[in-house]
């Protein structure tokens, strides 16, 4: 059965104490997903917020063997046929999601498409492989403690995503240029965090959320707008820390870097690591952890303890938590040596072929290499232009054969006009593209730049 858009919501929240129920028995463990766009401390507010992942972020369907529970397809009885996906028990239709005519609905059917194929509950799949060893780290230390949930609907509400884990109200990453959003109160959760505050309110004191989450963002070889997170949360009562001879939260700050420090290790070996100190506003202290690997210092993930509000919020009073998200793509691209996110999604048996359960950390050989095609559209943009809006068209259009999108030149003239030039580099991932193709996917970006982002070709 359909359910309306705001039932789907609803549903999903009632569903989803169910089911927590019952997956307490099995497993267990969570973690935060990364921010892309975070920034240490000076940054934007906009970049940090999102940051407790990545960046980098998406991946696509190396398996097309995996499980495939989601993505059915029926036949809806008004006679229009529409995808009807089914996560964690909630039914979800295309239109709850996507509606070109109402404009507080931001999501294009590409974006649409990604959801419910759920990369992380593949076993096969890198992310898959990824979330287990994971989940091994966190069983084997904490002998099962921590829940994990890997099912939840992705589609929240903002109060969810932003409200509950303390989000400014007038934080950038709230806006229809940063998020997809499905109407005024219902988005496309931008990161697992959006979980923290319901499951503390289920009495949840240990777990882990694996999710796919959702941004509207650039395009290059380490952004895609579906990536996957883990976050964990760990809540600790007062007899806990009392019998320490520090404070609850030091007791909570120290408890996670042993944690964290340890899942480094698990994942990446005898590794040199360092924290830095960060600001996500659902943490005080925050940190981010860093490792060196081939030579550089690269952040795996942003933790902290967290906002005692939040825990005031939701019935925690008395206790102190620290909560950690990470990014598994672009830990997965290091990890398995992967040069660029779209692979995540590629169902070419060439490449789903050479990954297997519990196989952590083998290396992806490439298997072959086309060649790229460069494109460049240039136009003066009016005041509402947005690079995001841009790489919506592109990939509305181009899809997986896009590969980046490129500011090359910008200028204003005299009467305060501003011109760009963007550079598309089209690249398929499993076979040569033909020029033709290639003229017809840029003359259709021409034309829907023009129509759709009001601005002037050049
Ligand atoms: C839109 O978001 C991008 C980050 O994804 C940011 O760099 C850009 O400044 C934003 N633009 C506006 C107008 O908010
Ligand atoms: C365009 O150039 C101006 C000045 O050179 C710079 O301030 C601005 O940030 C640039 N815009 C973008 C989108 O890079």
């Amino acid at each position: 059965m359909l359910i309306s858009r705001g039932g789907t919501c609803a549903r999903a929240l009632l569903l989803l104490s169910t089911r927590m129920a019952a997956s307490s028995i099995s497993s267990n463990l969570i973690a935060p997903a990364s921010a892309s766009r975070r920034i240490h401390g000076s940054k934007p507010f906009s970049a940090q917020l999102l940051s407790y992942p990545p960046f980098l972020s998406r991946a696509s369907l190396f398996s097309s063997h995996a499980s495939v529970h989601s993505n059915k397809v029926h036949k809806k009885s008004n006679s229009r046929v529409a995808a009807l996906l089914e996560i964690g028990g909630v039914k979800i239709a295309k239109d709850d999601v996507v509606r070109e005519s109402d404009p507080t609905n931001n999501v294009p059917d590409n974006i649409f498409s990604k959801i419910g194929l759920q990369l992380h509950r593949r076993d096969n799949h890198p992310i898959g492989i990824l979330k287990n060893a994971i989940y091994e780290y966190f069983d084997t230390s904490y002998s099962s403690m921590f829940v994990k949930f890997d099912d939840l609907c992705p589609i929240v509400s903002v109060q969810q995503n932003f409200d509950e884990v303390l989000v400014p109200a007038d934080h950038v990453s709230r806006s229809y240029n940063d998020t997809y959003y499905v109407d005024a109160g219902t988005v496309l959760r931008c990161h697992t965090s959006a979980h923290q505050a319901e499951l503390l309110r289920a009495g949840h004191s240990h777990f882990l959320v694996t999710g796919d989450v959702y941004r509207r963002d650039s395009i290059d070889s380490t952004h895609y707008p579906v990536f996957h997170q883990m976050e964990g949360v760990r809540v600790f009562s007062p007899n806990e820390w009392e019998v320490s001879s520090t404070d609850a939260t030091s007791y909570a700050a120290t408890n996670l870097k042993k944690c964290l420090e340890g899942l480094a290790r698990h994942l990446f070996g005898a590794v040199e690591m360092r924290w830095v100190d960060t600001y996500f506003p659902f943490t005080n202290p925050s940190f981010e952890l860093e490792i060196y690997f081939q030579e550089k210092w690269m952040e795996v993930l942003g933790c902290g303890v967290t906002e005692q509000e939040i825990l005031n919020r939701n019935g925690r009073k008395d206790s102190v938590a620290w909560a950690f998200g990470l990014g598994l793509e672009r830990l997965a691209m290091v990890l398995f040596d992967i040069p660029d996110i779209r692979l995540f999604w590629s169902t070419d048996q060439r490449l789903t072929s050479q990954f297997s359960a519990g196989k952590l950390g083998v290396k992806f050989k490439p298997f072959s290499k086309f060649p790229p095609c460069y494109k460049d559209i240039s136009f003066w943009i009016s005041d509402s232009f947005t690079e995001n809006n841009l790489c919506e068209v592109v990939r509305g259009i181009a899809g997986d054969l896009v590969e980046e999108v490129k500011l090359i030149d910008n200028f204003t003239n005299k009467k305060g006009m501003t011109s760009h030039c963007y550079r598309i580099a089209f690249r398929s991932m499993e076979r040569s593209l033909t020029d033709e193709e290639i003229n017809q996917l840029q003359w259709s970006i021409r034309e829907t730049v023009q129509t759709k982002l009001h601005v002037t070709l050049r």
